[in-house]
C-alpha cells in the first residue's frame, strides 16, 4: 500500500459520510448523510483532511474498488465535504466484525440488553468473530497510518473501532489519538461478562489513545472503574485520567448538543410543511405524543407503547383526544433480535388500535419508513415528546424535539439516556422499566399547564443546542494540542 500522508486531520468510523446505491445498468448513485458528526466536521475546512469508513454495501465496494486506495474524491465522486477513504473490508470479515461483534457484542455490552441466562455464550464462533473484529481493526489501523502526515491528529470514532487507538500508536507514534465513544459505558461487574482477554483488548485499545471522550461523566467514570478492575490500572476521578504501564489518557466530556441553526431552518422547508399538513388532517386538533427513534432495542419502543395503552386504560378521560404518533425507522435487521423486536413493535401497535380506535379516531400512527422530513413534521407538532431508552450515550431526539416544536413540548425524559445529565432539571424523568411510571409521566406531561410547558421548553432548548457539534469537534480536536 503506497503511503499518501499528507492529511493533518483525520476522522474514522464504521459509517462514513456518504453511502451509495447503484442502479441496475451498474451506475453509482452517492446519498450524503446527515448526524452530529457530519455536522460537526463542516467547523473544519481544511483540504487535507480525511474520513476513513467501511464500504457498508455492495455499491459502497463497487465505489471504492473504482477510486485508487478508496479515495473516493480521487475515484471522482462528489463527496461534498472532506475527502472520504472507503474501506473495502473482505464482506465475511466485515460481517462478523459489525454484526457479530460490534453490534452483537459491544453495542448489547454498553447497553446492557443481554438476557443473560440465555447469552453471551462466548464459544468457538465467537472466537473466529473477535479474530475478525481484530482485522476489520487493523484495516482502519493501517489506512489511518497510511494517510496521516507527521503529527496529525486522529479522531477515531465508537465501538466498532475500540481496538483502534492501541493498533495506530504501535503503527505511528508521533499521531495524536483521540477516540469517542457515542454509547454508554458498561458498569465493571457488567463489562466483565466478557471472557478477560477480550475484556483487556477492548480496555487496552481505547488507551492506545491521548484522550477518551464521552458524551457524559457517567459514562467517562464507568470507563475509569472497568480499567481499575480488569486491568488495576491508576485512575485519577478528579482529573479524569487513567495510567497504565507507564502511558496515560486523559478523559474528556463533551457532550453533543443538538444542531440549532440547522434544524430550524430545514423544519420550515416545502417537504416538512407538506408532511406537517398530513400529520394535522389525522391529528385533528388532539394533543399529540411524539417519538422518532431507530427500531432499537435499547430505545425501549416496546414499554413505551405499554405505557401508552396503559394510559388509556387507566385515564379514560385521553380517550379521542391524543393521538401518538411513533416513528421506528428500521436498524439492523441482519440481526434476528432486531427483527423479533420490529415484529412486537408492530404486534401491539395492532393490539392498542384494534382495542381503542372508534370511527373518528386513530390512537397511534406508527410508521416504519424512514423519512426524516415527516420526522422534522411530528418534530414540529409534538406537544409531548416520549425518549424512554434503556440506556443511551446521549439520545439527540430528545435534544432536537424542544428546539423544533412549534407550541412548546414537555419532555418526558429517561434517567438512563445521556441527554438526562443536562435536561434533567425541565424534563419529566422515568425509570424505562417503569410501564406504569411512564404513562403517569405521560398524563403529567400532557396536563401541563401552557404557561410551564413553554418556560421548561425554552430551558431544554437553550441546554440541548448549548454545544453544537461543530464545537463538539473542534474541542475534542483543541484538546489533542500537545
Ligand atoms: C448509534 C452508533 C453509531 C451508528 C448508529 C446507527 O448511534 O453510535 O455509530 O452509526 O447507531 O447504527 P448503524 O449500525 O446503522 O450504523
Amino acid at each position: 500500500m503506497a503511503a499518501l500522508t499528507t492529511a493533518r486531520i483525520l476522522v474514522a468510523s464504521n459509517r462514513g459520510p456518504v453511502s451509495f446505491s447503484s442502479a441496475p445498468d451498474g451506475t453509482l448513485t452517492l446519498r450524503r448523510g446527515g448526524g452530529g458528526l457530519v455536522s460537526g466536521l463542516s467547523a473544519i475546512d481544511d483540504p487535507n483532511a480525511v474520513w476513513v469508513c467501511a464500504a457498508l454495501g455492495e455499491a459502497d465496494r463497487a465505489a471504492a474498488g473504482r477510486s485508487p486506495h478508496g479515495r473516493l474524491d480521487r475515484g471522482g465522486f462528489d463527496v461534498g465535504g472532506q475527502a472520504v477513504r472507503m474501506l473495502d473490508i473482505d464482506p465475511e470479515v466485515f460481517d462478523q466484525a459489525y454484526n457479530g461483534v460490534a453490534n452483537s457484542t459491544l453495542w448489547f455490552l454498553h447497553h446492557m440488553l443481554y438476557n443473560t441466562p440465555a447469552a453471551p455464550a462466548f464459544d468457538a464462533e465467537a472466537a473466529e468473530q473477535w479474530r475478525a473484529f481484530e482485522a476489520y481493526n487493523t484495516a482502519f489501523a493501517e489506512a489511518l497510518a497510511a494517510e496521516a502526515a507527521e503529527g496529525a491528529a486522529v479522531l477515531v470514532q465508537d465501538y466498532h473501532l475500540t481496538l483502534v487507538p492501541a493498533l495506530l500508536r504501535e503503527l505511528r507514534p508521533d499521531l495524536r489519538i483521540g477516540y469517542f465513544l457515542h454509547t454508554p459505558w458498561a458498569p465493571a461487574d457488567y463489562f466483565r461478562l466478557l471472557p478477560d482477554p477480550l475484556a483487556t483488548a477492548v480496555l487496552t485499545g481505547v488507551l492506545g489513545a491521548d484522550r477518551a471522550g464521552f458524551h457524559t461523566r457517567r459514562w467517562a467514570l464507568a470507563f475509569a472503574d472497568c480499567c481499575e478492575a480488569v486491568l488495576g490500572a491508576a485512575v485519577d476521578r478528579a482529573d479524569l485520567s487513567v495510567s497504565y504501564r507507564g502511558r496515560t489518557t486523559r478523559l474528556g466530556v463533551h457532550g453533543l448538543g443538538a444542531d440549532g441553526e440547522f434544524l430550524r431552518e430545514r423544519a420550515h422547508r416545502a417537504d416538512v410543511d407538506q408532511r406537517l399538513a398530513a400529520l394535522r388532517e389525522t391529528v385533528g386538533d388532539r394533543r399529540t405524543i411524539v417519538r422518532v427513534d431507530r427500531t432499537e432495542l435499547s430505545k425501549n419502543i416496546v414499554r413505551g407503547l405499554l405505557a401508552y395503552r396503559h394510559l388509556l386504560r387507566s385515564r379514560p378521560e385521553w380517550r379521542e383526544r391524543v393521538v401518538h404518533i411513533a416513528f421506528a425507522y428500521p436498524s439492523r435487521q441482519d440481526l434476528a433480535e432486531y427483527r423479533d423486536y420490529t415484529a412486537a413493535v408492530r404486534r401491539i401497535s395492532e393490539e392498542i388500535d384494534a382495542e381503542f380506535a372508534t370511527d373518528s379516531w386513530q390512537p397511534l400512527i406508527l410508521q416504519v419508513e424512514d423519512d426524516f422530513a415527516r420526522s422534522l413534521a411530528a418534530y414540529r407538532l409534538a406537544d409531548v415528546a416520549l425518549v424512554n431508552p434503556i440506556r443511551d450515550g446521549m439520545n439527540l431526539v430528545a435534544k432536537e424535539i424542544p428546539v423544533v416544536s412549534e407550541a412548546g413540548c414537555a419532555l418526558v425524559l429517561s434517567r438512563e439516556a445521556g441527554a438526562w445529565a443536562e435536561l434533567a432539571e425541565d424534563a419529566i424523568g422515568i425509570n424505562p422499566y417503569d410501564v406504569v411510571g411512564t404513562a403517569d409521566a405521560l398524563h403529567r406531561a400532557l396536563s401541563l399547564p401552557a404557561a410551564e410547558r413553554t418556560e421548561r421548553t425554552k430551558r431544554l432548548a437553550a441546554a440541548a443546542t448549548a454545544l453544537s457539534p461543530q464545537q463538539w469537534f473542534l474541542d475534542q480536536l483543541a484538546a489533542l494540542n500537545p
